[in-house]
């Protein structure tokens, strides 16, 4: 397949027909999609409204990191939400929700099978392929804007990836084969529905199955050290329930954890 670039018309070719008027915005490159995302909604977009970006200058992770978006090789997208007050309540799922709609739309477009690792990283083969970071703003202390930003690693980088990510980053694919915008509108498609249903949070059960840290010995940090224990459960909320070797349970509501697959612990 030729270099396929990003383009409204093909993303809508294969997005369903209710989200049709649903805003597309293809930038060449910018700092940030998250970014552009919350100033579009200031100046009054609409929900639904996504930002693609061929490349991010300052791509925005968790936690303060940067997130790698080379040129060409990834998708960075960010789709704006303008929860009302009764949907408000439910957004602080749609981290969780984002991740399957992500594994569901990788599953369509592409027919694989991906990996959530808790909170929100999407795993293939054993490596990090997609990051989600939400971030909502709030109004008179009621979210009335979230913007769901995710990036994927779709092609290894021309120079790799940085040494500090290496050892966990993976590509969905080694060569130019797949379709960009079939894979835009696939997870679009999902992240959509899954919004609109956020409330019965029945996709709860597939982030579960999907899960790779479950019954997993794992590590997370307290605000002075790092403490071991097995991942034995995920809340309604999304929690992870861990076991302590004390026999005590803890449930983590944020944060990181490292896992160790094969001979890394990621
Ligand atoms: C993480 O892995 O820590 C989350 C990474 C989220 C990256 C995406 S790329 C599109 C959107 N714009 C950003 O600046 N960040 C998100």
């Amino acid at each position: 397949m030729q270099r396929e670039e990003l383009s409204q018309e093909k993303i809508r070719e294969n997005l369903n027909s209710c989200y049709q008027t649903n805003e597309i915005i293809i930038l060449e490159c910018t700092e940030s999609t998250n970014v552009e995302c919350k100033k579009h909604a200031l100046f009054g977009a609409k929900e639904g409204l996504v930002i693609l970006a061929k490349e991010q200058t300052a791509g925005r992770g968790r936690m303060g990191r940067n997130f790698f978006s080379p040129s060409g090789t990834g998708i960075y997208m960010s789709v704006l939400f303008k929860p009302e007050k009764e949907q408000a309540e439910n957004v602080v799922f749609l981290t969780s929700a984002a991740a399957v709609a992500v594994c569901r739309g990788l599953e369509k477009s592409l027919g694989i099978q991906t990996q959530i690792k808790w909170v929100n990283d999407v795993y293939y083969k054993e490596r990090k392929v997609c990051g989600i970071l939400t971030e909502a703003v709030s109004n008179g202390g009621i979210i009335d804007t979230v913007v769901v930003g995710i990036g994927i690693n779709l092609l290894p980088p021309e120079h790799g990836f940085p040494e500090e990510i290496q050892h966990r980053a993976g590509v969905l694919c080694e060569e130019n084969v797949i379709s960009k915008n079939k894979i835009v509108a696939a997870v679009l498609n999902e992240l959509y529905a899954i919004y609109d249903t956020l409330s019965t949070r029945e996709f709860m059960e597939e982030y579960r199955q999907r899960s790779n840290v479950l019954f997993k010995k794992i590590r997370f940090s307290t605000a002075d050290e790092w403490k071991e224990g097995e991942a034995i459960a995920i809340d309604e909320e999304g929690g992870l329930v861990v076991k302590l070797s004390s026999e005590e349970t803890v449930t983590l509501r944020t944060g990181e954890i490292t896992v160790r697959f094969g001979k890394e612990d990621v």
